[in-house]
């Protein structure tokens, strides 16, 4: 192991010569003055009871597994320089060789205490004060992984690595390899004494209550320094609005596909098209490269194009009325129910005219609107019913799966939608004549090989991301099991949250919660950045299409789509959220709420007598229009609000218990 990691830095010094790491090594000043300082300070208060401490955990390893004590492993160091990292022995000793994905049963118990204490991290004072190390920094990286760097993250060598940095105090363990790496660049280009002390307490709490560096703290000391330095990036999610459920099953997918040496236009897109048509029992899937060209494949598939107009929403993605403009038609924008965000069935009566060909309907974070009023509106005036069911995967309407409603429905498959294929889109149709011209414009209108019978494109989905799609749509129903579970926590918490209105539950149906959109009476832009500075990743899903500077209809006004787009805001809610991270969530928009409102009283004029309870709520006071009604079908927790006991099918550590 030793020689193996010696090879690889060696290898990568040599072969990249004096690059970014190798600079970094040099370059004066990329350690803060003092930071050497602190490390030694620090060791020589912490040298006795260090050494006893050490000397106790020495003597149970010794008793339990024998020899040796210690674990030595070459890491990358400061430019990449290889050195020896100590630690104490944790695993059983045939196994302690390897420490990078231990396996559970390897780890003795007393190495597994010490892992939850990070004491087996003690040996490493050793290395800070041989000066390999120092106590705060990224942590030192396997040589191997260091290949793997772009010129970006090279930086995270620019320093020593440490015992302890940003991503330990952030859960380490739920991140990503590049968000760790993120947090070490955050903590390269911001370092400070202050920042250091910061993340040391932070290390500090975050063992004693129990979590360990490989936990996560509840504290963010970067935004802390931030708000007083005023000078660092943005943070850094540390809870993202979505993260796709992608496991063995479906790098083995990939694997299997890529060995049969069939990478398009083969079996997988065959399976994946009628197992995802037999769920929602219709008759076709046809598969596309995304769901923009699926859209728009829809459409010429219906002969939509110039002198055409089609009926959209405006609060959707953009592609929704591009698709349209892409087959050369006009887009007609529509507004919405205040509740669902989904078209109001009674605008197409007011937009429909002689060039109306079809609507194109979309279910707003894939919980479906009306549509048995849409389907009986669009009958009525001879206008086809199309889908936008980008975010419906495994919704349903009335017990039946949406994508079933009008002639034909696109769903999307990118990494936010509850399965993802990475990119890629498909359509359902139970009509065989359009999925067969679907299929025709997919792959150059070709029935047959070199034989073109109308203008295509390709617009084919490789089979590696049709296998990873089967494998998706084999875990969608445990998602959506834990999306609902989230999702009803949520709202039943944020009920007793003054100024927000969880989402809208549509009568007779089922929403996949692909988005989790509140409206916020009040600062809503102050709640959005609060969420934001805390590392919450948060949006305002969607900005209104009619207003984009590609669209001329700027003189139009959709009153209830631009006052929702006003106050709405979307949160985390994906399938691997743990009770811990949704208490977060909840916490941290109750707070933000809290200090948007005593910002804005302190900005008020002072009440004059008889108004001061007009003055006390301000929120209600912040309402930007009229037109939208606080939801009213949310029901208030009738208990004190837990999180759910769903748990994440795989990956995170177990949540920590309900609060
Ligand atoms: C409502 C809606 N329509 C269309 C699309 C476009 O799908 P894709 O990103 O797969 O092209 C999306 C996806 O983001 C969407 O949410």
């Amino acid at each position: 192991m030793v020689t193996r990691g010696r090879g690889s830095t060696g290898r990568y010094l040599t072969s990249r010569g004096r690059t970014s790491a190798d600079a970094g090594r040099d370059t004066p000043g990329t350690q803060y003055h003092g930071k050497r300082i602190l490390d030694l300070a620090t060791l020589s208060l912490l040298a006795i009871p260090a050494v006893v401490l050490g000397a106790i955990c020495a003597l149970a390893i010794w008793l339990e597994d024998g020899p040796p004590v210690f674990f030595r492993q070459v890491r990358a160091g400061r430019g990449g320089r290889p050195f020896v990292l100590l630690k104490l022995r944790t695993m059983t000793s045939a196994r302690h060789r390897s420490d990078a994905f231990p396996e559970p049963a390897s780890i003795t118990r007393t190495g597994r205490l010490l892992r939850r204490l990070s004491i087996d991290e003690l040996p490493q004072l050793i290395n800070v004060l041989r000066g390999e190390m120092s106590l705060v920094g990224p942590r030192p990286t396997l040589p191997y992984q260091v290949q793997r760097y772009d010129s970006r993250q090279l930086g995270r060598l620019r320093v020593r690595p440490g015992l302890t940095g940003l991503a330990q105090v952030h859960g380490r363990n739920r991140m990503s390899w590049p968000e760790r790496i993120e947090w070490d660049l955050r903590y390269v280009e911001n370092q400070s004494l202050r920042l250091d002390l910061a993340v040391l307490a932070c290390t500090v709490r975050v063992i004693l209550t129990g979590d360990g560096v490989a936990g996560h703290s509840r504290h963010d000391p970067i935004a802390q320094v931030a708000e007083r330095r005023c000078a660092v990036p943005e943070v850094m999610p540390r809870i993202r609005l979505a993260k796709p459920d992608i496991g063995a099953e479906e790098i083995e997918a990939v694997r299997a596909v890529l060995t049969s040496g069939t990478l398009t236009d083969g079996p997988q897109n065959a399976a994946f098209e009628r197992e995802f048509a037999d769920r929602h029992s219709a008759g076709h899937g046809v598969t596309f490269a995304s769901g923009t060209v699926a859209l728009a494949a829809m459409l010429l598939a219906e002969h939509i194009g110039p002198g055409d107009e089609v009926i959209v929403p405006s609060m959707t993605f953009v592609s929704t009325a591009t698709c349209v403009r892409h087959v050369g038609a006009t887009p007609v924008f529509a507004d919405i129910d205040p509740r669902s965000f989904n078209l109001d069935p009674a605008e197409i009566a007011r937009l429909v005219t002689r060039k109306t060909r079809a609507v194109l309907t979309v279910h707003y974070a894939g919980q479906p609107g009306e549509l048995d009023q849409l389907q009986k509106t669009c009958a009525d005036h001879g206008l086809l019913l199309l889908e936008d069911a980008a975010e419906a995967t495994g919704a349903e309407f009335r017990g039946i799966p949406v994508g079933t409603f009008g002639k034909s429905a696109m769903f999307s498959f990118t990494p936010t939608k509850n399965i993802t294929t990475g990119e890629g889109g498909l359509v359902l149709t139970s009509h065989a004549e359009t999925a067969d011209r679907l299929r025709l414009l997919r792959n150059h209108g070709q029935p047959s090989r070199y034989q073109h019978v109308l203008i295509g494109y390709n617009w084919r989905l490789t089979e590696m991301q049709a296998a990873i799609g089967r494998a998706q749509l084999r875990k969608l129903d445990a998602i959506l099991a834990r999306k609902r579970a989230n999702a009803g926590w949520m709202s039943r918490r944020l009920a007793h949250v003054p100024g927000i209105t969880p989402p809208y539950q549509v009568p007779h149906a089922s929403s996949p919660h692909m988005l989790y959109t509140c409206l916020v009476a009040g600062d809503r832009d102050a709640v959005l950045d609060h969420l934001v500075q805390r590392g919450i990743e948060a949006r305002i899903y969607f900005p209104p299409v009619h207003l984009q500077p590609i669209f001329a209809d700027r003189d139009r006004r959709l009153p209830v789509t631009e006052a929702v787009a006003a106050q709405m805001l979307s949160i985390p809610m994906h399938s691997q959220l743990t009770p811990d991270e949704l208490a977060q969530i909840a916490d941290t928009v109750e707070e933000a709420i809290g200090q948007a409102d005593r910002a804005r009283s302190r900005t008020l004029p002072t009440p004059e007598p008889g108004t001061a309870r007009a003055a006390a709520r301000p929120a209600a006071a912040a309402q930007p229009t009229p037109v939208l009604q606080p939801a009213p079908t949310v029901q208030p927790a009738p208990t004190k609000p837990l999180p759910p006991t769903v748990q994440p099918a795989a990956g995170p550590p177990a949540p920590r218990p309900a609060r």
